[in-house]
């Protein structure tokens, strides 16, 4: 068996709300896979229902080479985006619960619950309850928990939302570790960039509910092609920017991000300091100009933005920005 999860055109339909549509992904055994994409996407709704908390409306999934079943979703370890911890329970009775319900008891329990909490760092916070711990702790909790039982498809919604820079580079390292001791899959969303490509062989792109582009980090940012030219300006008015870059002409796309206006242009190292030029007379002036290889967050950018239009030019179906059926 060459993957463990294999899902084929999910569907997910809230009332008249289309959640997800034509939802294809194949996670390959062993890996760690990313999901990313806008807030909304869908997202946490195809771990919803991979985990079995929801139905789907249409399509196929299969784990480790099996139909989604109750068998199958034993060896299945999620830590949802909402962490999933009992708040008047200490960290070793909550590890020891979520033990309890994969048949882990005993002393088994008892020292993968120690080994958990020392890798993610709350050993000191072992008889303490939950509900006492720092956000950052829970986070961390919720995590152990869903490795009580050695699962061979560990599911994590956004597991380094809230920690600190350091606790989360701590937590890649530990998650590795894991992924590799316990030969399992790995399957995460984040909204970090940097965390997809420090720990992800491959990624998805999820917009509107369906998977617009997938790939090795390398592969995706590749989709993109060319430089791009990042511009800030002061005062920066970005709409102001944006329409005088535009009406320079060959100008292929101009975006704005937290970082400066994009540009996409052909030659675009060369053409700089003539959209400066044009910029200054404008009455905007240029502070920072840099020229760079497409990033993750520029694939993002592209295909969560052009997309969701061509998803619904494709299905004829007319939606709006939240991917909702008009
Ligand atoms: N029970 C529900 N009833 C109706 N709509 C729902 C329900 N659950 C989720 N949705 C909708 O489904 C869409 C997708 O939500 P989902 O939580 O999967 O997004 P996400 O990609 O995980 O986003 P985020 O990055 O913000 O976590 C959203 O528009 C959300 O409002
Ligand atoms: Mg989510």
């Amino acid at each position: 068996m060459k993957y463990a999860l294999e899902a084929e055109n999910l569907e997910k339909v809230y009332g008249k709300k289309v959640v997800l549509h034509n939802f294809s992904l194949k996670v390959k055994k062993g890996s760690i896979f990313g999901l990313l994409g806008p807030n909304g996407a869908g997202k946490s709704t195809f771990i919803r229902i991979v985990s079995g908390l929801e139905e789907g409306d249409g399509g196929t999934l299969e784990l480790l080479g099996a139909k989604a079943g109750k068998a199958s979703r034993r060896q299945l370890g999620v830590a949802p985006q909402e962490n999933a911890i009992y708040p008047l329970l200490t960290c070793m009775e909550n590890l020891k619960y979520f033990g309890s319900l994969y048949g882990v008891t005993g002393k088994t329990a008892r020292e993968r619950a120690e080994s958990l909490l020392t890798q993610l760092g709350l050993k000191e916070k072992k008889d303490v309850i939950a509900n006492y711990l720092s956000g950052g702790m829970k986070r961390r909790l919720s995590l152990a928990c869903a490795l009580m039982h050695l699962p061979k498809i560990i599911m994590l919604d956004e597991p380094t939302t809230g920690l600190d820079p350091a606790t989360r580079i701590k937590m890649w390292e530990t998650v590795r570790k894991v992924v590799h001791d316990t030969n399992a899959t790995l399957i995460l969303t984040t909204h970090y960039m940097e965390e997809a490509e420090a720990l992800c062989g491959r990624i998805a792109f999820v917009n509107a509910g369906t998977v617009v582009a997938e790939g090795t980090p390398d592969e995706l940012k590749k989709k993109v092609g060319k430089e791009i030219g990042k511009i800030s300006t002061v005062p920066g008015n970005a709409e102001n920017v944006i329409r005088i870059i535009k009406g320079m002409g060959a100008i292929d796309n101009v975006t704005e991000t937290e970082h400066g206006v994009v540009v996409e242009a052909k030659d675009i190292a060369k053409r700089l300091p003539e959209i400066a030029k044009v910029l200054v007379k404008h009455g905007e002036t240029v502070v920072e100009m840099s020229v760079s290889s497409p990033s993750l967050e520029d694939v993002f950018l592209k295909m969560t933005g052009l997309k969701l239009r061509e998803v619904a030019k494709a299905e004829n179906v007319k939606r709006n920005w939240r991917g909702e059926r008009a």
